[in-house]
């Protein structure tokens, strides 16, 4: 696979760094599963719903680090619908002041509140890696409560957003959120660079994991909605 590279002049405004490289996720294991899911907008309402948001440069919607997420998820919550967040991701979007493509931020925050409106007994999920990880951040922050709160877990990879909001998503639960962030990415620590740490994540130490996280948070929203209920008692 190609490696995407852009080299452009960081402006003070921006306060970006000089080089952004960023490239595509090679899979291990000849994977074959779909890089482009749009299981909710084509297929509708499932128990769960997973919006993922891939990172610059990542084929289709998904990419091939989000089609890895999509696989696990599907494992242990197979009646999950998938839903790849079809923005460009392109290089840009990493220098702007919010760290993703404006047009992507607004189709995910699109995304959450037609699935929220759409499917009222489903739970959401957010994913996202490197440029898409940015955009979870900025989507998921800024939706109304009532939509946090049917949101069971953000899982996010290479996030280039985890230094600068602290390890969390804004004004959303912490416990909800799990950023896998390798000790030697070099986005992770507010920088831009894509170095073999950012292409590092594999399935066994982060998107089983990830999985197993998400798996974990939506069983106990629906273990605690059917309490609240009492109606299946
Ligand atoms: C994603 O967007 C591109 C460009 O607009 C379009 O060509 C493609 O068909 C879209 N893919 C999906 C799955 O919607």
């Amino acid at each position: 696979m190609k490696y995407l590279a852009l080299t452009c002049l960081a402006s003070v405004a921006l306060a970006a760094p000089s080089m952004v490289i960023e490239r595509r996720q090679a899979p291990a294991g000849g994977d074959t599963s779909p890089t482009t899911l749009s299981e909710f907008t084509k297929g509708g309402c499932k128990g769960t719903i997973l919006i993922f948001s891939r990172g610059t440069g990542e084929p289709s919607n998904l990419g091939l680090l989000g089609r890895a997420v999509a696989r696990e998820l599907k494992k242990v919550l197979p009646d999950t619908a998938v839903e790849g967040v079809n923005y460009s991701a392109g290089v840009g979007g990493n220098l702007t002041p919010q760290g993703a493509d404006a047009a992507g931020i607004k189709m995910g925050s699109d995304l959450f509140k037609s699935a929220a409106a759409k499917c009222p007994n489903a739970v959401l999920l957010g994913g996202g890696y490197s440029q898409g990880a940015a955009l979870q951040h900025r989507v998921v922050e800024a939706l109304p409560k009532s939509i946090q709160d049917r949101i069971a877990a953000v899982v996010l990879y290479g996030d280039t957003k985890n230094k600068q909001d602290g390890g969390k998503i804004k004004n959303f639960p912490a416990d909800k959120v799990k950023i896998f962030c390798n000790a030697n990415d070099g986005v992770c620590g507010g920088g831009l660079s894509v170095n073999a740490g950012h292409l590092a994540y594999n399935a066994e130490t982060h998107f089983i994991p990830g999985a197993s996280f998400m798996k974990g948070k939506v069983d106990a929203m629906v273990g605690k909605s059917s309490a609240k209920g009492g109606a299946s008692e």
